[in-house]
């Protein structure tokens, strides 16, 4: 009895030590696709609100682009399980599970799920030089040049790439749209506010501020209902209003680390998450991009995890449905 004693009040300690000394070094934040974007944009305003409740660590954000975000993924899947290296990933952790026959990771099992930041929708936009200006002229010059106009995305698996799936899935135009693939929908946008590409599908997050400065054109949300009470988007209809019936897509980003890190590190990361989804600076920078910051029970690991494997399954369909896989 003693030595059961003895072994549980070492391992209270070796937890309680675990907790107090982490983090020990630099906290970083990987993130799967090109700076500049909006997975990067959550993780920059992650990382400034985490800071403090982790007793004002230094957290920073490093891009490991490339493969719709799988080599980010993979590497931190990889990584020391010592919870200094974390992934801020979004709806592509289980879009690319169906996506990809050979991934070099399992989303269930090769992570620690620490909690989902937020949800944000998604704008169809285009090149300020598109003759189109509302939702209907757009769908009416693409029937009317099929084949010759050109959609950008992040990579397969990425949410754009997944939103133009569905999108053209759902107006029945597949392969009429040639798709183009970027480290990320930061260059990618570059590109459409030059008009080397027509159209994109891409997070709020990205997009408000060139739909507010004038240099893209924005035709439709892809939530199921319009965001009628946000300043900017409630102009714009929803793709279901637009004919597009049962289309529904929100983009979710999580924060994961790598299977067995340790659980007292684990908790300590999902508390200062957790107190950075409180903190109303987060929220309102979050906010005035369009996105809503997570409060429900996907913020707890048991939640964010079971959240994703409903995800995965949800998914599969929409993939399968569309006859394309990345490998
Ligand atoms: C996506 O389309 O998956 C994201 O916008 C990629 C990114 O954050 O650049």
């Amino acid at each position: 009895m003693k030595k059961m004693f003895a072994l549980a009040l070492a391992a209270t300690l070796s937890t309680a030590a675990w907790s107090q000394a982490f983090p020990s070094k630099t906290v970083t934040l990987i993130v799967p696709f090109a700076a500049g974007g909006p997975t990067d944009l959550v993780a920059r305003h992650l990382a400034e609100a985490m800071r403090g409740p982790l007793g004002n660590a230094t957290i920073v954000v490093e891009n490991a682009a490339g493969a719709g975000g799988t080599i980010g993924a993979t590497r931190v899947a990889r990584a020391t399980p010592d919870g200094h290296t974390l992934l801020v990933w979004h709806i592509g952790m289980a879009a690319t599970a169906s996506l990809y026959r050979n991934l070099q990771f399992k989303a269930l099992e090769d992570f620690e799920y620490l909690g989902i930041i937020n949800d944000v929708p998604m704008v169809v936009v285009g090149a300020p030089r598109l003759p189109a200006t509302t939702y209907r002229d757009l769908e009416n010059h693409i029937r009317a040049n099929a084949g010759r106009l050109n959609l950008a995305h992040a990579g397969l698996g990425s949410a754009s790439h997944l939103c133009g799936l569905m999108w053209q899935s759902a107006m029945r135009l597949n392969q009429s749209i040639t798709t183009i693939a970027y480290r990320g929908t930061g260059p990618a946008m570059n590109d459409l506010i030059g008009g080397q590409v027509d159209v994109m599908c891409d997070q709020t997050t990205n997009v408000m501020p060139q739909i507010e400065a004038g240099r893209i054109k924005a035709f439709a949300v892809t939530t199921a209902s319009p965001l009628s009470t946000h300043p900017v988007l409630r102009h714009y209809p929803s793709l279901q209003e637009m004919g597009l019936t049962g289309f529904n897509l929100t983009v979710w980003h999580g924060l994961y680390a790598p299977k067995g890190t340790p659980t007292a590190v684990t908790k300590r990361l999902n508390d200062a998450l957790q107190a950075a989804l409180r903190n109303p600076e987060f929220i309102k920078r979050q906010e005035a991009l369009g996105a809503v910051v997570a409060r429900d029970r996907r913020i707890t690991p048991a939640g964010h995890k079971a959240f994703v494997a409903g995800e995965i399954t949800k998914l599969r369909s929409v993939i399968e449905a569309a006859g394309q896989f990345a490998d």
